[in-house]
């Protein structure tokens, strides 16, 4: 900046200008005051001017990174261009331009998107996935066969077809296999497959006769069950009002009322329980006796039948 005034100082001070302007003293007043006025506008935009230069420049080599600066290398902060391009982010063209071998490489890493490595890139557009033997088994006969069978001829490289032929040995061994491991001929096998796949229908038949079978019995299998449920519930029910008409019995006799955990009403149950039960002994000894006598009067009116048959069967009805 001290230079700009000083070469605007020189410019107004020199003699020259001086000499210019000694015709008229007071044009030469008014036009150094007009002068140094000029001189300070234009001292005051030229470094307005350069300050904002200044700033923006190193705002952008501040700033600089791979997307603001687009076709360039960001270096230190700051975006050196590619040939070709121009620009503070060096987003113009500035023209044609060859492309050379450092360009190419630029541009294929550009296209690189799935960022595979190479041997996976070439597998996946069915190429081989090598260019020389890397590893021990990629001499193998083993893996130039598979590579044969993959990727064809462009597989194997300068290895001729013919040397991945099984040897005389391999096929003496191949044959041995299938000798033993597939001993029937192909008719034999289709035969026992049919008879396989007769058995397998048989057994389907057979299962689908029983479901159907069985299926219809299922009415009848749920009736009887839910008569069984049905006189499951009614015993005991039947139990239950018993032991309340019991319990009622007991409180009826005592003459208040009684709790049922009390030690003096579990006697009593307990008595209760077992007259009862006493009861139904002698009731069930009763109609044994009875039937015991019902038999013996059937006996002895067969033996009166044998003389008079129409009697018996008369009473028989009976
Ligand atoms: C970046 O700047 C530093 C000093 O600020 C310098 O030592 C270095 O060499 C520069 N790097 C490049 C690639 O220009
Ligand atoms: C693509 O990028 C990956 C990772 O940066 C790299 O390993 C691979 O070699 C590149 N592929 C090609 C064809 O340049
Ligand atoms: C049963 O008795 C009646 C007479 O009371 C007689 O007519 C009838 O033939 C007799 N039946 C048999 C099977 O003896």
């Amino acid at each position: 900046m001290a230079e700009i005034v000083q070469m605007f100082l020189f410019l107004y001070k020199s003699k020259y200008r001086r000499k210019y302007y000694k015709y008229d003293e007071d044009k030469i007043e008014f036009n150094i005051t007009y002068a140094l006025l000029w001189a300070v506008i234009l001292w005051v935009t030229v470094f307005h001017h350069t300050a904002i230069a200044s700033t923006t420049t190193a705002q952008l080599e501040h700033t600089c990174n791979p997307t603001n600066c687009i076709n360039g290398y960001c270096i230190n902060g700051s975006c050196i261009c590619y040939d070709g391009w121009q620009g503070s982010g060096c987003q113009y063209c500035s023209g044609k331009k060859e492309l050379t071998l450092f360009d190419e490489e630029e541009i294929m890493n550009k296209r690189n998107k799935s960022k595979l490595g190479i041997n996976d890139r070439n597998i996946l557009n069915e190429l081989p996935p090598y260019d020389a033997d890397l590893l021990w088994f990629h001499e193998t006969i083993r893996y130039k066969r598979r590579m044969l069978g993959r990727y064809g001829t462009k597989g194997l490289r300068n290895v001729p077809v013919g040397a991945l032929w099984p040897t005389e040995s391999e096929i003496e061994d191949r044959l041995e296999y299938e000798r033993v491991a597939f001993p029937n001929t192909l008719q034999e096998d289709w035969a026992l497959i049919a008879k396989r796949n007769e058995e397998k229908e048989r057994k389907i038949k057979l299962r689908d006769e029983e479901v159907t079978a069985k299926m219809a019995k299922v009415d009848q299998w749920r009736r009887d069950y839910e008569a069984k449920v049905a006189k499951k519930e009614a015993e005991i029910k039947a139990a239950q009002e018993k032991r309340e008409r019991l319990i009622e019995d007991i409180r009826r006799e005592f003459g208040y009322k009684i709790d049922p955990r009390d030690d003096k009403f579990k006697e009593a149950l307990a008595k209760k329980e077992k007259e009862d039960r006493k009861r139904k002994k002698e009731a069930r000894k009763e109609s044994q006796n009875a039937r015991f006598m019902a038999q013996l009067l059937a006996q002895a009116k067969a033996d009166n039948a044998e003389t008079q048959p129409n009697q018996t069967t008369e009473e028989k009805k009976e």
